[in-house]
């Protein structure tokens, strides 16, 4: 069950006719509305009104004010789609709603929002994250929404209250830790480029990449006053397409989870930066 929540003020945006499921003797189900690529201004301003409060959402200790070089993870083509099924509105994953979408016709294969739920988990959890060396994590569904993480956010383990919490957002836009105004996750504008520091190094993964390096060296190789950028799959088949990285690697002769790549990337960065 979803944690409770307070909300003010939230207006709901028109459905998208093109986006919706086939519903021919679907009466009951339907797919939700298109979900925004961001907002304007005035949507900010009722963004503003709208004040979500997760209790499940605490912040995590870290340290936050650390002015050594970061690092950002982009998550791309995540498998976060809300759809109305029966009579109320989910986050499709293969598990729960396979005869939902074999009836409209998509593959089930494509539904695994725990891949994001896992490498977000992988992410927040490495000492690195800990140690304050974190800035941000957005993602990017396969719908084309742009959300961020902010690096102190805790978020729940088991799947059931993650997928609450992502029905949460991308219905509404930002969710707040109780009692604060900070927003921990929110929606935002693409693309995810305009968020990037300007000198990083962007490197973007894929077990498919000519370019074989082993992660330690390779991040050995990268100056130290420098932020860097990963680009992750966090998507069950195929391979990251993003014009704003400076290429692909693969870092394992096997193909591995998005959560292990990201596991063998913080490994390789703790490493770097002594921390242990
Ligand atoms: C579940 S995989 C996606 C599956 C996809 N068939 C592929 O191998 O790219 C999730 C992500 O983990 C990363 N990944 C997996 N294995 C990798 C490897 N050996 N080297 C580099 N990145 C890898 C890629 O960014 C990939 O998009």
């Amino acid at each position: 069950m979803v944690r409770p929540y307070t909300m003010k003020g939230h207006k709901r945006k028109k459905k998208s006719e093109e986006d919706k499921y086939d519903r021919e003797g679907e009466e009951e189900e339907e797919v939700a509305e298109e979900q925004p690529d961001g907002f304007d201004e005035d949507d900010q301003g009722q963004e503003e009104e709208a004040v979500h409060e997760m209790e499940g959402i605490p912040i995590g200790p870290s340290d936050r004010n650390t002015k050594k070089p970061g690092v950002i993870f982009v998550l791309e083509k995540a498998s976060l789609e809300v759809a109305k099924v029966g009579k109320s509105y989910q986050i499709l994953n293969s598990d729960d709603h396979a005869n939902f979408l074999k009836r409209n016709n998509k593959n089930a294969g494509d539904y695994r929002p725990d891949i994001v739920h896992q490498a977000l988990l992988s992410i927040l959890d490495s000492p690195l994250t800990k140690a304050g060396r974190l800035r941000a994590v957005y993602v990017k569904t396969e719908k084309g929404v742009l959300f961020e993480v902010k690096p102190h956010v805790r978020l729940p383990r088991t799947y059931k209250r993650f997928s609450g919490i992502m029905l949460q957002l991308l219905q509404k836009l930002s969710i707040t830790a109780a009692g604060k105004r900070e927003k921990l996750l929110r929606v935002i504008k693409n693309p995810v480029t305009q968020y990037l520091p300007v000198n990083s190094k962007k490197i973007g993964f894929s077990y498919s990449s000519e370019k074989l390096v082993k992660m330690r060296n390779h991040v050995a190789t990268i100056s130290d006053d420098m932020d860097l950028v990963f680009v992750v799959g966090a998507m069950a088949h195929g391979k990251i397409e993003t014009d704003y990285t400076d290429g692909l690697v693969a870092i394992s002769g096997y193909p591995m989870s998005a959560a292990r790549c990201i596991a063998r990337i913080c490994e390789a960065l703790e490493d770097k930066w002594d921390i242990l």
